[in-house]
């Protein structure tokens, strides 16, 4: 293992990712951000340069964070906002981890305009190395033409009641093509945008890491007459399963293998909309396919002609949990020591604007004083607060065992990811939570994000082995606005006997300083 040293200069920018100009919460220039890679075990030392006329912070989504919660990047939960005009290093190991992940904005819905990107940890050990002969990464997103910023505040009006604002295209690795007939007068648009293209020659085999970094959206993912034999969920190796296609939600990511050993010509890579997942919009005008090309070497460069697409429902769920199973099964993590249940739903205000509940209680960062720095370094709030006021979940015991139980009170489906951990997924239903006899010990599908179907259940447990401050919440990044955030405090006890790094603590009083300026 060595140290690896990334860059990530973050700005803002004209793009137009789908022929529509916007400005961009850009890295390096370029959107998405750049591709992070490292083999198992390596450091990353992260300078992350912010010139955004914003304050930011990057998360690391997937990786576990062993013995640095406080180098997890969430805002108000693990550290201060890096300041505009100011820097600050991420620090922190790989460990044991392999497999594909990604990396974002953890400030506000900040991703949402760009700063999103892939994050894939090399295993010189790959079970599937023999499998293929080369590897691609795509990105898959949603893309709206009004910066997050402007779409919180239109949900942040009192009697708003239009749901989610829907995206105005969807990107396959930054690249998607927006019908310019539907521009607004007065903007910017270049029709017939070039398609996201991935050159393939007949007779190999490629290995897809495929990553849904949406704010919104799950897609179906496919490619025209090539299976996909999927080999990774989310860092986990999987005894091969081969689907014509595969839901991802947000927040998930799958490796799949494909056969490029079909005519010489060009095939639809398909990310359609799941329509299920959005139809409590009533205004959804948005082209629901979203396409990339698969070119075979020896192909024109034109579009595939095919056009059909499937109009079948699509039902608004994860690929099923009996087919994910662990390449090297591991035992469930048992018994129980500490459990907790998550009712998530939704009420209105005082201010007549919808929020998001976990047990009756609205996430709010405090960007100021962030969890992180009160467990560690005794901060102002003790304990109660924290549970009362922060959606806080606290749990204390040496090598014991957390499950949780989700109980969606809601008529959508929300993908919900933890941090600092993956779980195993002990069962999921309508109706009441059964007893325990009844989950699923032997042979249950482990990921870090998992969606909650409607007004159904999803028990989940892990192993408590990583003190921390941990988010866990919804990946749909309206509700996270709305404040659908939970925080678990893993061994506090522990945590207050680690030491804060300097840096760590010295991005608040630069916070402080930049919020006293702004008055
Ligand atoms: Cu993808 Cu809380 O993160
Ligand atoms: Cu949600």
């Amino acid at each position: 293992p060595i140290t690896r040293y990334y860059n990530l200069t973050l700005s803002r920018a004209e793009l137009k990712p789908d022929g529509f100009s916007r400005i961009v919460w850009t890295s390096n220039n370029q959107y998405p951000g750049p591709m992070i890679r490292a083999n198992k075990g390596d450091r990353m030392v992260i300078y992350v340069n912010n010139d955004l006329d914003d304050g930011t912070t990057i998360h690391w989504h997937g990786i576990f964070q062993h013995g640095t919660t406080y180098y997890d990047g969430v805002a108000g939960q693990t550290q201060c906002i890096i300041p505009d005009n100011s820097a600050f290093i991420y620090n922190f190991t790989t460990g044991e981890q392999t497999g594909t992940y990604w990396w974002h904005s953890h400030f506000l819905a900040q991703y949402v305009d760009g700063l999103r990107g892939a994050l894939i940890i090399h295993d010189p050990n790959d079970p599937f190395l023999k499998d293929y002969d080369e590897e691609f990464v795509m990105t898959l997103s949603d893309w709206y033409h009004k910066t997050s910023i402007e779409l919180v505040a239109m949900m942040d009006t009192p009697g708003y009641s239009a749901g989610n604002p829907v995206p105005d295209s969807g990107l396959i690795t930054g690249i998607g093509r927006f019908d310019c007939k539907n521009a607004p007068a007065g903007s910017k648009c270049e029709p017939n945008n070039p398609l996201a293209v991935y050159p393939v020659k007949q007779g190999k085999r490629y290995r897809l890491r495929v990553i849904n970094t949406s704010a919104e959206v799950t897609f179906t993912f496919s490619i025209d007459e090539h299976p996909l034999k999927i080999i990774e969920c989310e860092g986990e190796n999987l005894k091969p399963i081969t689907l014509n296609k595969i839901n991802i939600a947000i927040g998930q990511r799958y490796s799949v293998i494909i056969n490029a050993e079909k005519d010489i010509k060009n095939y639809w890579i398909r990310a359609q909309i799941v329509q299920e997942c959005i139809r409590w919009n009533p205004d959804v005008k948005l082209n629901l396919n979203v396409t990339g090309i698969l070119r075979y070497e020896g192909a024109p460069e034109e579009d595939p002609t095919t056009i059909d697409w499937n109009e079948d429902t699509v039902e608004c769920r994860d690929v099923d949990h009996n087919l994910l199973k662990l390449y090297e099964p591991r035992a469930v993590p048992d018994p129980v020591t500490d459990s907790f249940t998550f009712r998530i739903g939704f009420h209105r205000n005082d201010r007549n604007v919808m929020k998001a509940y976990i047990n009756n209680s609205t996430f709010v960062p405090d960007i100021y004083d962030p969890t992180v720095h009160n467990i560690m370094a005794g901060g102002n709030m003790d304990a109660k607060d924290l549970e009362a006021d922060q959606n806080a979940f606290i749990y204390d015991t040496e090598n014991g065992v957390v499950e949780i139980a989700l109980i969606n009170e809601n008529g959508a489906t929300h993908p919900f990811h933890l941090h600092g951990h993956n779980f195993f997924i002990m069962g999921h239903g309508n109706g009441t939570v059964p007893d325990r006899s009844q989950f699923n010990m032997v042979d249950p599908a482990v990921r870090d994000t998992v969606s909650i179907f409607e007004d159904s259940w999803t028990v989940i447990r892990f192993r408590i082995d990583n003190p921390g401050v941990w988010a866990f919440h919804c990946h749909i990044e309206w509700h996270v606005e709305m404040g659908m955030v939970g925080q678990l405090i893993e061994r506090p006890s522990v945590l207050k006997t680690m030491e804060i790094p300097p840096d760590v603590t010295a991005l608040c009083p630069k916070t402080t300083k930049q919020k006293n300026a702004a008055r």
